[in-house]
C-alpha cells in the first residue's frame, strides 16, 4: 500500500498536491468560498475566534490566527489545549470556538471542546474523520479530506487543515467585506495553486538527501521564521524532533537575539525560512546576526542568500502562502532524510503513538 514510496510518510508527502485539491472541492466557486457545513449565520454576533488544538494540529491553527486577523479582520487566539483546560479560561458567548484535529480523538482537545460546548459557545472541529468523537459533539464539522494517514508524523493532515483554514478566514472575510475585490480575488487565484506548490520536486528532494549528511552532527537545531513562517518553523522542528530524535527548536526569529543566540557556534544549526514575499529584510538581518555568530546557516529561500552555508532554492510565487506550502515541503522532506540516514523508523518514531486519547 506504499505505492512504490519507502515509506508511508514519504507517500503522504507526495499525496498532499492530490489532497488539498479534494479539500477544496465544492468549496471553491468562481469569486468565492463557500461551506455546505454552515452558512453565514456562523460569524453573526461573532466577536472573536478561540483556537485550541495539540502538536500540529496546534502549528496550523497558530498560521490560522495570522490569517483570520490578516484577513477576516477577526481577533484570533490560539491555546494549546492541554493548557487551556486546567487555566480555568474565561468564555465568552461571542467568541467562536474552532478545535483542530486530524483524528478527532485527541483526549486534550477533546476535553477543550466539551468546555466550550458547556458554555453555550459556538464550535467548529476542522478534523479528517467523520463520526470521530470531535465531529460527534461540536456544532459543526469540517473535514480536511486527506483520507487516511499512516505515518505516525503528520504531514497531508497539517496541509489540509491549513488550507481549510485559510479558507474559512476568507469565507468570514467575504462576510465582513474586510477585503477588497481585487484583494479577495488574488486570494482565491493563490488558493488554487496549493497544489502546484505542494508538488515534490526531485531536485529538491535529491538536495535534502545531499544536506542530509552534514546536519546529522551538531548540537542542536533553530528553525527560525516569522509571521506565518513562524508556525512553519515549528512545524518543521516537531517534524525533525520526532523522526530524527534530534534537538529541534522553532522560533520566532525576532526572538533569537533575546537569548537563544547565545547558543549560536559552528554546531548550531539554523534552518532559515526566508520568504519573499513577506518580511524577506526583517528575516535577512536576523540571519545575518547569527550568521556572524558562525551558526551554521541552511536558508530556505526563492532569492539568492550569500551568508548561507547551504541553500535550498524554492520557486517564487506572488503569494506568501505559496511560499509556505513549498517551504512546508521541504521540512517534510529534510526531515525524513535524516531520520532515514539515522535508521530510525520513518513512519514508526519512538514513544510514539498516532492518536493521543490519554491526557
Ligand atoms: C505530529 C503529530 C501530533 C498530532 C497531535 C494532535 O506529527 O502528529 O503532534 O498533531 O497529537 O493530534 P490530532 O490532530 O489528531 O488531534
Amino acid at each position: 500500500q506504499k505505492d512504490g514510496y519507502r515509506f508511508f510518510m514519504e507517500k503522504e508527502i507526495h499525496e498532499q498536491c492530490v489532497v488539498t485539491s479534494d479539500t477544496m472541492l465544492g468549496r471553491m466557486c468562481d469569486e468565492k468560498v463557500d461551506f455546505e457545513e454552515f452558512d453565514s449565520s456562523i460569524i453573526e454576533g461573532i466577536e472573536e475566534i478561540k483556537i485550541c488544538a495539540c502538536g500540529t494540529s496546534f502549528h496550523a491553527g497558530l498560521t490560522a490566527s495570522y490569517l483570520f486577523e490578516r484577513l477576516a479582520k477577526v481577533r484570533c487566539s490560539v491555546e494549546i489545549a492541554s493548557e487551556f483546560r486546567y487555566k480555568e479560561p474565561l468564555l465568552n458567548k461571542n467568541t467562536l470556538f474552532i478545535v483542530i484535529s486530524q483524528s478527532g480523538e485527541t483526549a486534550d482537545t477533546l476535553e477543550a471542546l466539551k468546555m466550550a460546548n458547556k458554555e453555550g459557545l459556538k464550535s467548529i472541529v476542522v478534523c479528517n474523520v467523520d463520526n470521530s468523537s470531535m465531529t460527534r459533539i461540536a456544532n459543526y464539522s469540517v473535514l480536511t479530506r486527506a483520507g487516511i494517514e499512516k505515518g505516525v508524523a503528520s504531514t497531508k493532515a497539517f496541509s489540509t487543515q491549513t488550507v481549510v483554514l485559510w479558507m474559512m478566514a476568507l469565507y468570514f472575510a467575504q462576510y465582513k467585506n474586510s477585503l477588497s475585490i481585487e484583494e479577495m480575488n488574488s486570494e482565491l487565484k493563490a488558493l488554487r495553486e496549493v497544489p502546484k506548490s505542494l508538488k515534490v520536486h526531485d531536485s529538491t528532494h535529491e538536495k535534502t538527501k545531499r544536506l542530509s549528511k552534514r546536519y546529522l552532527h551538531g548540537h542542536g537545531f533553530f528553525f527560525i521564521g516569522r509571521d506565518v513562517f513562524y508556525p512553519l518553523a515549528l512545524e518543521g522542528a516537531l517534524k525533525l524532533k520526532e523522526i530524527s530524535y534530534l534537538h529541534a527548536e522553532g522560533y520566532p526569529a525576532g526572538e533569537m537575539k533575546h537569548g537563544p543566540i547565545a547558543l549560536a557556534d559552528p554546531e548550531l544549526f539554523t534552518i532559515a525560512l526566508m520568504p519573499q514575499n513577506l518580511l524577506y529584510d526583517k528575516i535577512k538581518s536576523n540571519v545575518e546576526e547569527l550568521s556572524a555568530r558562525d551558526s551554521t546557516i541552511c536558508a530556505i529561500s526563492p532569492l539568492d542568500f550569500d551568508l548561507a552555508d547551504d541553500y535550498i532554492k524554492t520557486n517564487k510565487y506572488d503569494h506568501y502562502m505559496l511560499e509556505f506550502f513549498e517551504m512546508l515541503v521541504v521540512l517534510q522532506l529534510f526531515s525524513m532524510e535524516i531520520s532515514v540516514r539515522l535508521g530510525n523508523d520513518v513512519d514508526m518514531p519512538r514513544n510514539l503513538a498516532k492518536s493521543v486519547t490519554v491526557e
